[in-house]
């Protein structure tokens, strides 16, 4: 989101809530190394699915770290998560001074250890089965460190002096109690809202999820150039396979595949759209969030008990 769009976003929530909610941002990669050769043929291949991107279709930019930054203390949420790497030690400071949690996502037992060590107050343990994309510090590394939560976790907590919450592929009340068990003190569910109604996805994706095996959400960079967890669909498929042209860096790949998902969510057709999904997708329950959150807890804590 832009400054602006945070700053009216978080206006709307506390106005309608009881104020204890988080924001994220992502943690910019450095800049992408460009080649325009190689975006024509995606751009060729992309045709194939959606109308032809244009040649500037790559040059879109994400909205300007440090004043998303300086947005996000002004408005002084609760909290405020971090993913795909750490928040400068400058900010950090800030955000202790004015008393916002720093929640710190991690997908390595390294990346934890350096969350910590820049004073991250919560660790969230993304493992490899999550939904969207994956938080590794290192784009290359995305693909080659894939650790599954049930070894992430224990490493982490293990490690930790501070608290652990729980990500990927938990969406029931048997992964909310296993979580716990395995040395979590929170959990993060994502695909598990996505069927929510508040989640407001298009209908055709929340019925793609509830179909899911654990199999067919893959990791790939074919939506943005980054690594993220989606459905296996038509064009994910296509872009996955051998003959298929290599993606461009973020966020070049995003601009570049733009037109194509906004025809596909207008069309309601889920075989080109950026159906991101965890393993457990098909876990997610079409039922009121407060419902849902209420029921997971009570059922996990009886699970505990
Ligand atoms: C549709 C979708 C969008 C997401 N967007 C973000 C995001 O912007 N920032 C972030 O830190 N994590 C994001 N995530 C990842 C979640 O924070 C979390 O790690 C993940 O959903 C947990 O795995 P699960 O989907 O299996 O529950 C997203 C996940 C999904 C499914």
């Amino acid at each position: 989101m832009q400054p602006t769009q945070i700053r009216a976003w978080v206006s709307e929530v506390r106005a309608s809530s009881n104020g204890a909610f988080q924001l994220n941002l992502w943690i910019p990669d450095p800049a992408p190394l460009r080649d325009r050769k190689s975006e024509k043929t995606i751009r060729t291949f992309l045709s194939r699915f959606g109308p032809e991107p244009g040649p500037e279709a790559g040059d879109a930019t994400p909205p300007d770290f440090e004043a998303q930054c300086e947005a996000i203390l002004e408005t002084r949420p609760l909290a405020v998560s971090s993913v795909m790497g750490l928040f400068p030690a400058a900010y950090v400071a800030r955000l202790r001074a004015a008393g916002i949690a720093w929640f710190a996502t991690v997908t390595t037992l390294a990346e934890a250890k350096a969350a910590e060590v820049a004073g991250a107050d919560v660790l969230i343990a993304q493992g490899a089965e999550a939904g969207g994309h994956r938080g590794a510090f290192d784009a290359a590394l995305a693909e080659r460190q894939q650790v599954g939560l049930f070894a992430l976790l224990p490493a982490i907590a293990d490690s930790a002096s501070v608290p652990v919450a729980a990500a990927g592929g938990i969406a029931d009340a048997r992964g909310i109690a296993a979580a716990l068990i395995l040395g979590a003190s929170a959990v993060q569910i994502g695909t598990g809202f996505l069927r929510t109604p508040e989640a407001c996805i298009h209908p055709a994706w929340a019925q793609a999820l509830g179909d899911a095996a654990p199999e067919d959400a893959v990791l790939s960079r074919a939506f943005s150039g980054r690594t993220g967890r989606s459905l296996s669909t038509g064009y994910v498929r296509a872009a996955l396979s051998p003959d298929a042209p290599a993606p461009a860096p973020y966020p070049v790949q995003r601009g570049l595949t733009a037109a194509m998902r906004a025809e596909a969510q207008r069309q309601g057709d889920v075989e080109r759209m950026q159906a991101w999904a965890g393993q457990a997708a098909a876990l997610a329950r079409p039922e009121p969030a407060s419902d849902l959150v209420t029921r997971l807890w009570e059922e996990a804590r009886r699970l505990i008990s």
